[in-house]
């Protein structure tokens, strides 16, 4: 192997930039050259390539999004943009390909290497919702903007004696509804994961004030329920004052955390060794605070899932 690629796909993440660092110096200290491919797959089937060197990655790791930014692109998943993208990488004499994505991404990566084109993921998604890894790159990072969200509308919601619900992001996976509703101190969480019971929320309020509480915060995952209409129900059915907050794409930028940063660094070197070591189709990923490399396949097979335990535990805290 002598040269490689590397692209960002699907949804930005905090903590891209780093690993994007980490695989193209990596790839140089083993004196690989790599070519960056910009926007995604649809960069890859357009040759959209730039030659990186090792002061093209200085001054971002600090920084959100992903520098050589992502797309999301239909035509790559017929065979035809798969093959117009493998035929531009050979020509370009790259060997090897390192994609940062989702599980979208993933099943792109999957087709390349089986076509014979070796290509390893790395799991950068805030909804931290691909299996076989404990975190995916950028939910460390998205959990404490939402908490930084959630402390200052506690400041006014104790402010106002107000309910308040915020909406996070989260469409299949709760995870980021779940850890930051244990981190700001919710009254409830609301994820995709369990069955919605307004009953449950109502109740749980109404107790709440009886023993003297006058403001609650409800975190609800933008799969369960847009947060407005939650708002409206819990209104209507205990008469709170409540306002909404909906957190939206700010959860999606920002400087990622100091975790996110080191993951990104780990994951980036990692894939890279893989490459190197001559193995295509792996996910990187972190078990039990070590860096693991699992069969794409598998990751994509099977179902991430959320902690189950932290969710009950959170119930049994906001009594
Ligand atoms: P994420 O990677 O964040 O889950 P998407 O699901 O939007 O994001 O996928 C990103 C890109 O990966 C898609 O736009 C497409 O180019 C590629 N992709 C997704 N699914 C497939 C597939 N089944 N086969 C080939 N490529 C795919
Ligand atoms: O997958 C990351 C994510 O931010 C989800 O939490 C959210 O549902 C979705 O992407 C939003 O996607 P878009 O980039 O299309 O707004």
């Amino acid at each position: 192997m002598n040269k490689i690629a590397v692209l960002t796909s699907g949804g930005d993440a905090p903590g891209m930039n780093a690993a994007i660092r980490a695989v193209v110096r990596r790839a140089i200290f083993n004196k690989l050259e790599v070519i960056g491919v910009r926007r995604g797959y649809q960069g890859l089937m357009d040759g959209d390539y730039v030659a990186l060197g090792i002061g093209s990655v200085g001054d971002i790791i600090q920084r959100g999004g992903t520098m050589l930014q992502t797309a999301r692109c239909e035509a790559f998943k017929e065979v035809s943009g798969q093959q117009l993208a493998m035929a531009n990488m050979k020509e370009q004499g790259i060997d090897g390909l390192v994609v940062i994505g989702g599980d979208g991404s993933f099943n792109g990566a999957l087709k390349l290497t089986k076509q014979g084109f070796p290509t390893v993921g790395i799991p950068g998604t805030i909804d931290n919702d691909i299996a076989c890894t404990d975190m995916t790159l950028g939910f460390d990072t998205a959990v404490n903007t939402a908490i930084d969200a959630i402390d200052k509308i506690r400041d006014t919601a104790t402010s106002h004696d107000r309910t308040y619900v915020v909406e996070v992001m989260g469409r299949h996976a709760g995870d980021i509804a779940l850890w930051s509703g244990v981190a700001g101190g919710a009254e409830s969480i609301l994820i995709p994961e369990t069955k919605m019971d307004m009953d449950d929320i109502v109740s749980r309020l109404l107790a709440s004030q009886k023993r003297g509480k006058k403001y609650s915060i409800i975190i609800v995952a933008e799969g369960v329920a847009p947060g407005h209409k939650i708002g409206e129900i819990i209104q209507e059915r205990t008469g709170f004052e409540t306002r909404v907050t909906v957190l939206g794409h700010i959860q999606r930028g920002g400087s990622p955390s100091a975790y996110d940063r080191v993951l990104g660094s780990q994951m980036g070197a990692k894939a890279v060794d893989l490459l190197l070591s001559g193995v295509g189709g792996k996910m990187v990923g972190i078990q039990n605070n070590q860096m693991v490399a699992v069969d794409l396949e598998e990751a994509l097979n099977k179902t991430h899932q959320l902690s189950l335990p932290l969710y009950e535990l959170a119930r049994s805290l906001s009594i």
